[in-house]
């Protein structure tokens, strides 16, 4: 082939190969999709140039002074972990024996008669979504008596998408009050009294998403008790442990009580919050059996769900956090450190609302201190959040919920500012 005509086509190629490319393409087909309600929000904030700009959107704790708290507990745990010279060779699929140990014992409590008589099975997960996903999955194959799964209205964002990508069918349940901003109590017994038994029914363990508005003691113990009565099937959502009170155990009651009522249930946990490891994607399935043998069987199936999914889950975070959960020291700092984070957000709440009062806020906004974990729901009109967006920088999810995590010493009297400004 000749110098020139060689150059020729290469330029013939160059023009016209991308529109071809495009006029034949395999997937012109394809829509644009919309950005993700939650983490959507942190990307157009990246993009805002404004120095006062607040992301609130997704929920990841800041310290004072808005930054990525890393526990002391996790850096501890990391050199010793390093100091040790350890290999990086596959984890068994169903995750790190020791941390998959824990994780049950810090869920069911260390002396609950599921762990001691060993009539359970735990898996490690991709933090709480992938947690969810194995629990979905399972279901999905393994649960005979119906497709519907139903959730608390509002629930976490991602529950409707992850559930139905499992093959289940998401309905809802009365939960959130809007005139009080907290639980409807009366209208959530109502709806789960009349699920189909034998239904799936999706509980927040604790520090409900994205509302922030648990049951009372005695409220769980109503629900219990009608969950038992029309035989239906609780999957546990436990995404913050410690991050609602400050107290592992307190946060963990109304599992506790389920189970204690002799309830079937299965948990996904997740570490990203309550010991800060989010990126590190540490998260727990488990499954209640009625003894030890169902236990085995169910961990069967659950490693053969897991293998075509993802082989076997990452290594680095689950061994912090089993050094963490089995290192008495370590465990001591963890748990002072959760209470130092749930401490911080709600001193952060009680800020907020003595700035609105300072502002001139006339609006009752008691349900700011009595929500309760990481979110807020303000009650905020879509108009009102847009408003906050477009003219403060101050970003939040459509549906209102702010991440209290996110507000500091430093910002909360502009944020409260902001507030005044769009509900005035
Ligand atoms: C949230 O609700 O903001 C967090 O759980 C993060 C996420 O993945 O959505």
């Amino acid at each position: 082939m000749s110098l020139l005509f060689r150059h020729r086509l290469l330029a013939t190629v160059t023009r016209c190969g991308p529109c071809a490319a495009r006029a034949s393409s395999m997937w012109s087909h394809v829509e644009m999709g919309p950005p993700d309600p939650i983490l959507g929000v942190t990307e157009a904030f990246v993009r805002d140039t404004n120095s006062k700009k607040m992301n609130l959107g997704v929920g990841a704790y800041r310290d004072d002074s808005g930054k990525p708290y890393i526990l002391s507990c996790v850096r501890k745990a990391e050199s010793q972990i390093s100091a040790k010279k350890l290999d990086k060779e596959y984890l068994p699929i169903a995750g790190l024996a020791e941390f998959t140990r824990a994780s049950a014992a810090l869920a069911l409590g260390e002396d609950s008669e599921v762990v001691k008589s060993s009539r359970f099975v735990t898996v490690q997960g991709l933090s709480g979504t992938g947690s969810l996903r194995i629990g979905a999955s399972f279901l999905q194959r393994f649960f005979q008596h119906s497709r519907a799964v139903y959730l608390p209205k509002p629930s976490w964002g991602n529950h409707t998408a992850l559930f139905r990508d499992s093959g289940l069918e998401p309905k809802a349940y009365r939960y959130y009050d809007p005139k009080t901003c907290g639980f409807d109590a009366a209208g959530a017994l109502d709806d789960i009294s009349k699920i189909p038994e034998q239904s799936i029914i999706l509980l927040h363990a604790c520090a409900h998403n994205p509302t922030g508005v648990d049951p009372r003691p005695e409220q769980w113990k109503e629900l219990a008790a009608l969950v038992k009565k029309r035989k239906l099937f609780p999957f546990f959502d436990m995404a913050y442990q410690g991050f609602a009170s400050g107290d592992i155990n307190r946060d963990a009651w109304a599992l506790r009580h389920f189970i204690e009522q002799g309830i079937s249930v299965v948990i996904a946990q997740s570490f990203a919050k309550n010991m800060g490891l989010y990126g590190e994607r540490v998260g727990a399935f488990t499954v209640v059996c009625s003894d030890p043998d169902e236990a085995k069987r169910v961990e069967s199936q659950l490693k053969i769900l897991i293998r075509p999914m993802y082989s076997n889950p990452p290594l680095s975070g689950a061994r912090i956090a089993a050094m963490i959960l089995n290192t008495p020291e370590l465990r001591a700092e963890w748990l002072e450190e959760v209470k130092g984070m749930a401490n911080r957000i709600i001193s952060m709440r009680e800020q907020l609302v003595s700035n609105l009062k300072k502002e001139g806020s006339i609006h009752n906004w008691q349900h700011i201190t009595d929500q309760i974990g990481m979110f807020c729901f303000t009650g905020l009109k879509p108009e009102q959040v847009d408003r906050l967006t477009k003219e403060f920088s101050v970003y939040l999810t459509k549906d209102g919920r702010i991440s209290v995590a996110g507000i500091t010493s430093a910002n909360v009297g502009y944020l409260a500012h902001a507030i005044y400004q769009v509900t005035k």
